[in-house]
């Protein structure tokens, strides 16, 4: 399938509420699924083992102000955000299953974020919080960019299922990206500081919980110390090296902080019409997230 010009949608798009997908998650679903790897599996798990608390704070962070919002456009992408990210959390909660069964620290994890949230929404302002949940969007949408613009950084997926769960959440973030940055402006009138020192705060919490959670999963694992620090130093190379996997992600995390940006001024990904075309032909995501990483770019983006 070929993209065509017509369909090419950078900037902003549709947000469609989809339920009750099936991704066919189960125990079969391999150990180590990025490129049989240990520290990228384990990284990767790190980030999707936070999304069922994550996305729920997010929502009540956002639905705080549902009461002030005015505008109807504005409300009812308010509600299929709010929708989505349910979503999200349903599907990730399956996946967080499968994570546990492997005997990683789940529970342990998930009752610590869950604390550390309740804190933050009792203890620092709802804009505060707003701030946080926007900065946060705003890394999720990139950080989906950075793993599907290129079809080379998600090759050694081999599992189908667990490719189509992070295609279809890299989608719905794509198009809600700008919900919470919009209630944050328009609604909260959250101050230029607070949202560039949110995203300061969430920059360094985030990237450090991601390797200490991935450093217990290890552990769990049966990795010795040494080999535990090896594997969280190539970690640290595969990431945030000047050539990582997330050096993409720079420019964008770096444009948050001009007091005019809005996250409609990203692109996404240039197949991003692919996977709402397979989508709506056979309504199967595990064929739409094939389609999708299929139709990446085979070449590395210019920087
Ligand atoms: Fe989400
Ligand atoms: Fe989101």
């Amino acid at each position: 399938m070929t993209i065509s010009t017509s369909h090419l949608l950078k900037e902003t798009a549709d947000i469609v509420v989809r339920k009750q997908l099936d991704f066919k998650l189960d125990n079969s679903l391999p150990k180590y699924w990025f490129e049989h790897n240990p520290i990228k599996t384990r990284l990767m798990d790190a980030v999707c083992a936070t999304f069922p608390e994550g996305e729920k704070y997010f929502i009540v962070s956002v639905r705080h102000f549902r009461e002030k919002i005015k505008s109807r456009k504005l409300l009812n992408n308010v509600a299929d955000f709010i929708q989505q990210e349910a979503q999200h959390g349903i599907v990730h909660t399956q996946f967080n299953d499968f994570l546990r069964q492997q005997g990683l620290p789940i529970d342990k994890l998930e009752n610590k974020l869950k604390a550390k949230l309740e804190r933050s929404r009792k203890t620092v302002s709802p804009e505060m919080n707003l701030a946080i949940t926007a900065a946060c969007e705003h890394v999720t949408a990139m950080f989906a960019k950075c793993f599907f613009e290129q079809k080379s950084t998600m090759q050694g997926v081999q599992d189908p299922r667990i490719l189509a769960m992070l295609a279809w959440h890299s989608i719905e973030e794509f198009e809600h990206k700008a919900v919470a940055f919009d209630v944050m402006q328009t609604v909260a009138s959250v101050p230029y500081a607070m949202r560039a020192g949110a995203m300061l705060f969430l920059t360094v919490d985030m990237l450090s919980e991601i390797f200490i959670n991935a450093h217990s999963f290890l552990k769990a694992d049966g990795f010795g110390p040494v080999q535990r620090a090896k594997l969280i130093g190539e970690g640290l190379v595969w990431g945030l090296s000047p050539k990582g996997v997330l050096a993409p992600m720079f420019k964008p995390w770096l444009n948050y902080f001009k007091p005019s940006f809005h996250p409609n001024q990203e692109s996404t990904v240039d197949q991003f019409p692919i996977w709402l075309e397979v989508f709506a032909e056979t309504g199967d995501p595990i064929l739409a997230g094939q389609a999708f990483h299929r139709a990446a770019k085979a070449l590395p983006a210019k920087t």
